[in-house]
């Protein structure tokens, strides 16, 4: 077995919104208890859709802040930006020629982001599943923890570590580790493991406050259709009190959520907010109109935003001390991913 080690990553564009802490960033706290684990602002990738940057460091300290101040320990665990640490991109290349065209061309995230003209997109937004398996691969990482929306990416990632596997099986060292792969009838060893997506919880992909069919997102042109980490009290009563919602009351049970895309988004978000299930939500609101159920939203969402609110911002103050977290994380990140790489080359024949 694979020693279980926990990586995910966030990319430094726009502001970080309420989709981005459901799915990803409170997940990334919770995990620390038991695991080992490795954030990252994934400062490369933020390259993919647009190249010049003015505030680049600033945005890298801000998702930085938003780790720490969420709950995220740097030193019991390891927070870093990706573009410290160059084996990421080593190992993408690699990734690069071990991935199919056709594998890419699936990707749904890269037609979505691309738009009409195709033609126009980077080459890097095309291959940015790869970095992201390697990313993750890089540390030999098992679980990671993200949003609905990134579920194509891993499997791209388990397809890329299963080819690596095979095309190098008879170079990998035996490690015992030969549980997921066989040639013929033959186990073999892995070097790279099928890693798991971590995509659970009542709220796995948030919908815009404004469309209950686009996910919530940095991208949408509309500023009401998201919560963003730095809202104040006001932003996010508002945003609640105007979100599109139906005329009925809420379903006493989950199956009435059905076909009620606006009202099951507000209930996973609540649901999310205060960590139970979405039945317990419905257990306390069934019945209740919009009316009653908005204004206790909002009161939860500032309860628990607030606070991670005015920590970032006192976080936003030292930069200094923000980069020392980011280039210890940094040197720690490096190491471990230099050990990955060492074997990858002998593996290759470099
Ligand atoms: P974005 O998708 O907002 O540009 P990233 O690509 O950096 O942000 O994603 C960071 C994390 O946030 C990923 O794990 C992603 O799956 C998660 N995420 C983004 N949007 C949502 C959403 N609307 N609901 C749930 N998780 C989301
Ligand atoms: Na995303």
């Amino acid at each position: 077995e694979f020693k279980p080690l926990v990586f995910s990553g966030v990319q430094p564009t726009g502001n970080l919104h309420l989709g981005n802490y459901l799915g990803a960033i409170r997940k990334f706290v919770a995990l620390q208890e038991n695991n080992d684990c490795i954030y990252c602002v994934v400062d490369l990738h933020a390259l993919t859709a647009q190249l010049v940057h003015e505030d680049m460091q600033t945005q890298i300290r801000s998702i930085t802040a938003a780790f720490l101040a969420a709950g995220i320990d740097p030193q019991k665990h390891i927070v870093f930006n990706q573009s410290q640490v160059p084996q990421h991109a080593e190992l993408a290349w690699i990734f690069n020629c071990v991935a199919r065209i056709g594998w890419m061309n699936r990707m749904t995230q890269f037609k979505d982001k691309a738009g009409k003209d195709r033609e126009q997109a980077s080459l890097g937004l095309y291959a940015y599943p790869s970095l992201m398996a390697a990313d993750i691969l890089v540390y030999r990482a098992t679980h990671v923890p993200v949003g609905e929306d990134q579920k194509q990416h891993l499997e791209l990632a388990r397809d890329i570590a299963m080819k690596f596997n095979l095309d190098f099986h008879d170079k990998i060292v035996p490690t015992g580790l030969g549980v997921d792969i066989k040639v013929g009838e033959e186990p073999v060893d892995a070097y790279f493991p099928m890693v798991e997506p971590l995509i659970d919880g009542p709220a796995p992909r948030v919908m815009s406050l404004k469309d209950g069919t686009k996910k919530m997102s940095k991208s949408d042109p509309s500023d009401l259709s998201r919560i963003n980490l730095m809202d104040d009290q006001d932003a996010i009563s508002k945003k609640i009190r105007k979100a599109k919602t139906d005329p009925d009351a809420l379903p006493s049970e989950v199956d009435g959520l059905k076909g009620r895309p606006e009202a099951d988004n507000l209930v996973g978000i609540f649901a999310a907010l205060a960590d139970k299930p979405k039945a317990d939500v419905l257990a306390e609101f069934g019945g209740q109109q919009f009316s009653v159920f908005k204004p206790a939203l909002i009161d939860l969402a500032v309860e628990v935003l607030a606070p991670m609110n005015t920590e970032m911002r006192k976080l936003m103050e030292d930069p200094g001390h923000i980069d020392a977290v980011l280039r210890d994380g940094g040197a720690r990140a490096r190491a471990r991913a230099e050990t990955t790489m060492n074997e990858v080359r002998d593996i290759i024949g470099f």
